[in-house]
């Protein structure tokens, strides 16, 4: 479609497709750059211009919408073109700025306060820049293990280890997790392997679910944990993602915790003192609470080799095939784990109780939501996702016992 705005106080015209933002607009079309792109969903306010005369996020404005409408941007701010805005001097006098990315926008909604409460008390001032977050952290990458510890160990709370990133990223693209210090460990590859150490499979945490899905050795000894790091996400998300990255981050709709702790997986954990065993049961605390200590490392998982092939499945119920699970069930032998039905992944108890009393698999699915407290959310009431517990349940333990 056609649009006008005012940019600057200059007319801009242009034929644009209709799904066109505004802040690309103004960067593509108008050739203003200074309002950045930061999270792209109206959470970090590096986009803000005024339209007008009021701040707004332009990445979350189409360009339709502003057209016939006034826009400003930090570029048009100041008088002439070798002059500073008041508003700018002030930022630049109190060192208000490091890398610079998120300062146009602050600037943008400082400006905007000014115009429509000239004389802001503190907490005023912090009002208005609370749409507004300052992204700048520092990266170090780790050498080994070791140095990721001691790094770990300087950084103190303001820390946190990155590895495949797929979760801790999009978190900090939402403004949910703000670390001062990432502690890249994603190129440990003392910490990617998968072997067999008599009488237990060890998994790297590096690994990545791609590694997981493609190991032979997997295959022949945890078909079920295999299987299930295939069914993560997309290709994409499997070659970044890490199964350590998915324990520590403790998510009790993600696949992998709720498989490693039906295979009585044993995480061990490194710290500045040595390294501990956290049994599977005991690591996962609450939702995105994990047993880690801050700066504990978690190095490797380990999973006991079943004597004998154990029949195995793993269900997973979703909206879209690379969705997270709305419920998924992951079963070897005689031990049932539930994903998404609780704060953490939890054992279907009263369904290996049945089990182990000689039901069938029907009527021992039938007790899969038992002692479960699913969530209710967008996607399904705590009600779905109790049926669908005992629906997934019972197609995990018939799928089962026919591969046995
Ligand atoms: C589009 C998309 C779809 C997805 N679909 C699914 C899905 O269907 N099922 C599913 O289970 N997951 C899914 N995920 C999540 C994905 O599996 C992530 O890769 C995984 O949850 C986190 O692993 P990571 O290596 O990326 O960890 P990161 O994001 O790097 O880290 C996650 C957290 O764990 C901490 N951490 C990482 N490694 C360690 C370590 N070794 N020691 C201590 N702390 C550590 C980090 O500090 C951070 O807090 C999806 C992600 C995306 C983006
Ligand atoms: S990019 Fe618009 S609010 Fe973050
Ligand atoms: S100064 Fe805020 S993102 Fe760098």
């Amino acid at each position: 479609m056609k649009v006008i705005m005012t940019v600057n106080g200059g007319q801009i015209e242009a034929e644009v497709p209709d799904r066109t933002l505004l802040v690309d607009f103004l960067r593509d079309v108008a050739g203003l750059t200074a309002a950045n792109i930061g999270c792209d969903t109206s959470s970090c306010g590096a986009c803000t211009v005024l339209l007008d005369g009021q701040s707004a996020k332009s990445c979350t404005v189409l360009a339709a919408q502003a057209d016939g409408r006034a826009v400003v941007t930090v570029e048009g701010l100041a008088s002439g073109p070798d002059e500073m805005h008041p508003m700018q001097l002030a930022f630049r006098a109190e060192h208000a700025l490091q890398c610079g990315f998120c300062t146009p926008g602050m600037v943008m909604a400082a400006v905007s306060l000014l115009a429509e409460n000239p004389l802001p008390t503190e907490d005023e001032v912090r009002t208005a820049l609370e749409g507004n977050l300052c992204r700048c952290f520092t990266y170090q990458r780790a050498g080994s293990a070791d140095e990721a510890l001691e790094l770990a160990a300087d950084g103190g709370e303001d820390a946190k280890f990155l590895a495949g990133g797929h979760s801790l990223l999009p978190l900090m693209k939402l403004r949910l997790a703000v670390p001062e210090i990432l502690i890249d460990i994603g190129r440990l590859s003392e910490l990617r392997y998968i072997r067999d150490d008599d009488g237990h499979i060890a998994v790297g945490a590096l690994s990545t679910h791609n590694d997981l899905a493609a190991s032979g050795l997997l295959a022949r000894e945890l078909p079920l944990l295999a299987h299930a790091a295939g069914m993560v996400g997309d290709p994409q998300v499997r070659h970044c993602g890490t199964i350590g990255g998915s324990l520590a981050h403790a998510d009790s709709a993600a696949d992998l915790p709720a498989v490693v702790l039906a295979l009585d997986g044993v995480l061990i954990a490194r710290g500045p003192s040595g390294s501990r065993e956290i049994g599977a049961g005991a690591f996962f605390r609450g939702l995105f609470e994990s047993a880690l200590e801050p700066g504990e490392l978690l190095t490797e998982i380990r999973i006991p080799k079943p004597r004998a092939p154990l029949a195995w499945s793993f269900q997973k119920f979703t909206k879209r095939a690379i969705d997270w699970a709305i419920v998924g069930v992951a079963v070897q032998g005689g031990s049932v784990a539930l994903v998404n039905m609780g704060q953490t992944p939890v054992r279907a108890s009263a369904v290996e109780r049945a089990l182990a009393g000689g039901a069938a698999p029907r009527d021992a699915a039938a007790h899969a939501a038992e002692q479960t407290s699913p969530p209710d959310d967008l996607n399904a009431d705590r009600g779905y996702r109790e049926h669908l517990a005992r629906v997934l349940v019972a197609r995990a333990l018939e799928e089962s016992a026919s591969r046995a």
